[in-house]
């Protein structure tokens, strides 16, 4: 797994004005002067954001979005297309990540047409798959992200244009992580996976753990087998802590 070149990601979620553009600049300087290595560096702002936070970020690092429409145009009030992510300047997009599923009844199948409208618009689609607590306690773990990652994967995926990230839900914004071996068992079952449906693909194929990554450990969960970067929710949100992430890259 080697030739695979790690991702940070940042989603800000529902957090961030204006004033918050400078920490994407300061997170995009850092970039530029080597201090995430060798690792792609993206932050997913609010959509609000987005147009600008590409001009801040003058190609230096890559901005998303957090989620699209699975059409291009059309009445759909209050959407965004990802077509219109492209047109602000977005490379990526985050779909079916766990509180777009939990609240706004997300299936696989509509994180899977997303994925594809993704694609479509020429953007690389990062699709969260993950279990809850309850799920995880009564040994769910595995067949939940199995069941997501063959009902959400895109067809057309590469290497270039797909990603996945396991994010247990419980684990979101609790401070609470899995074991290092937790991690790996669900990392190495999802790269198989990948492997057997996308067979010229899977292999390459960037696999992100996410839930409560920090500074204090980043080091630790990076450096688990087929865990290919972070998806960073609180810590991306200033630019000392998401560097303190993106580092470990160095
Ligand atoms: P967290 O969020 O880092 O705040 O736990 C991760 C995510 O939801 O992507």
């Amino acid at each position: 797994m080697s030739s695979i070149r790690p991702l940070a990601a940042g989603n800000w979620k529902m957090n961030g004005s204006k004033a918050a553009l400078a920490e994407i600049a300061a997170i995009a300087a850092a970039a530029a002067a080597g201090e995430t290595g060798g690792a792609q560096t993206l932050i997913c702002p609010p959509a609000t954001l987005i147009a600008a936070a590409v001009e801040v970020a003058a190609g230096r690092i890559a901005i998303g979005g957090q989620d699209c429409h699975a059409k291009a145009s059309g009445a759909h009030t209050g959407d965004i297309s990802a077509e219109q992510l492209r047109d602000a300047g977005a490379t990526f997009v985050i779909v079916g990540h766990s509180e777009r599923r939990a609240d706004h009844g997300e299936s696989d199948e509509t994180v899977r047409l997303k994925a594809e409208a993704g694609l479509r618009a020429g953007l690389t689609a990062i699709v969260c798959v993950g279990e809850t607590q309850a799920q995880r306690e009564a040994g769910q773990t595995l067949a939940v992200v199995g069941g997501q990652i063959s009902g959400s994967l895109p067809h057309g995926a590469t290497t270039e244009n797909l990603v996945v990230a396991y994010e247990p839900v419980w684990a979101i914004g609790t401070g609470l992580t899995p074991t290092a071996e937790d991690v790996a068992e669900v990392h190495a079952f999802i790269r198989h996976e990948l492997v057997d449906l996308l067979p010229n693909v899977g292999a390459g194929v960037r696999i992100l753990y996410g839930g409560s990554v920090k500074p204090g450990n980043a080091h630790e969960l990076m450096g688990v087998a087929n865990v290919n970067g972070a998806l960073v929710g609180g810590a991306s949100l200033t630019a000392k802590d998401f560097l303190g992430i993106a580092s470990v890259y160095k």
